[in-house]
């Protein structure tokens, strides 16, 4: 019998839940016992630590957020923030333990597994920006936050004949922006991936309104000008600052909309909760098998664990294919 234990660490993603879920039910039936570790790494060095069963996890697979609770957690970059975390696995004899989150979550397991503690790390961020799976768990459910806005948008845009900037989140990756600006039609998907050329954009609002559109929807990923964090008090986002461009550039009637974390909460969509729920229960089997300081990933469809330093390691790059595309059907 093997004691797990989970936490889920940096921004919250729809689908952790689901995800929580997986791991405690498939441990439960594979004879382990399973240990919820609140507010991420912080509840391991504060020993925040409780055993859930399986009612501990019922009705939760619908609902966004963690009720694990989230944080990021400075002190565990410290090694003494790290002995003290390693003195609570030892008090709770934790033989293994599962991390939900992103990049700095699996960093963090990485270290920790120096210790003897054999980890598995779960990707879960709507930001998609880890290299060694296609999708994380929440990133689905966040574009189709952005659409249902974007739609709004719209209508509105339309009424008035305005040019609409829609900030999106996405740290320092641009993949919710493309996403949601391919599967809604933008007119333009500025990303920090990609150079951009604020005339360029000026151009393609003009000949929008030559076309006779009655409106104009630019995505802007919130990295594209190397931002400060989104929706922080005093920022002057990417989007702004777009706007501004355009609008000292062309005259048309602009506005802005921010989304922020609206973005990171809401019900997780089907995709989200089924990869949560494949990537739980690999997790198990992970750590069951006896691997410690791997990265659990889906590409081409199958499920695949890589060795946590080898995820890391790795890099995304945008889909070139995508972006070309989303161009080509909104300026024709
Ligand atoms: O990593 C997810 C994310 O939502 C990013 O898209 C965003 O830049 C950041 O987290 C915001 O972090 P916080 O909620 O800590 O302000």
């Amino acid at each position: 019998m093997m004691r797990i234990a989970i936490l889920t660490s940096g921004g919250d993603a729809p689908g952790m839940n689901a995800c929580i879920r997986a791991v405690v039910r498939t441990a439960l039936h594979r004879g382990c016992e399973v240990y919820g570790v609140h507010k991420g790494y912080q509840g391991l060095i504060n020993g925040d630590i409780e055993e859930l069963t399986s009612k501990s996890v019922g009705d939760i697979m619908q609902r966004g957020g963690t009720i694990l609770h989230s944080a990021r957690c400075e002190n565990f970059k410290t090694e003494e923030g790290r002995q003290l975390a390693y003195a609570n696995i030892k008090k709770f004899k934790i033989e293994g333990l599962i991390a939900i989150g992103g990049d700095g979550t699996f960093r963090g397991a990485k270290h920790i597994a120096k210790y003897g503690l054999k980890t598995v790390g779960i990707p879960a961020t709507i930001d998609n920006d880890i290299a060694c799976t296609d999708y994380a768990i929440g990133f689905d459910t966040a574009v189709n936050t952005v659409l249902d806005a974007v739609n709004k948008i719209r209508d509105t845009a339309s009424s008035h004949e305005r040019t609409y900037i829609v900030e999106v989140m996405g740290r320092n990756a641009g993949y919710i922006a493309l996403t949601a600006g391919l599967a809604g039609g933008a007119e333009a998907i500025l990303i920090p991936e990609l150079e951009y050329d604020l005339d360029q954009v000026c151009d393609t609002v003009r000949d929008a309104h030559e076309k006779g559109k009655s409106h104009c929807i630019i995505l802007v990923a919130e990295g594209l000008l190397g931002d400060p964090i989104v929706g922080a008090a005093g920022s002057d986002g990417s989007a702004f600052r777009v706007g501004r461009h355009i609008l000292e550039n062309t005259g048309f009637e602009t506005r802005i909309t921010i989304l922020g974390h609206i973005q990171r909460g809401g019900n997780p969509s089907a995709q989200d909760r089924i990869l949560a729920t494949l990537f739980g229960a690999k997790a198990v089997e992970v750590l069951l098998s006896g691997e410690s300081s791997k990265v659990i990933g889906i590409k081409d469809n199958r499920i695949k664990v890589f060795d946590i330093g080898e995820g890391l390691a790795m890099k995304k790059t945008i889909d070139m294919t995508q972006y070309e595309l989303a161009k080509i059907l909104s300026s024709t």
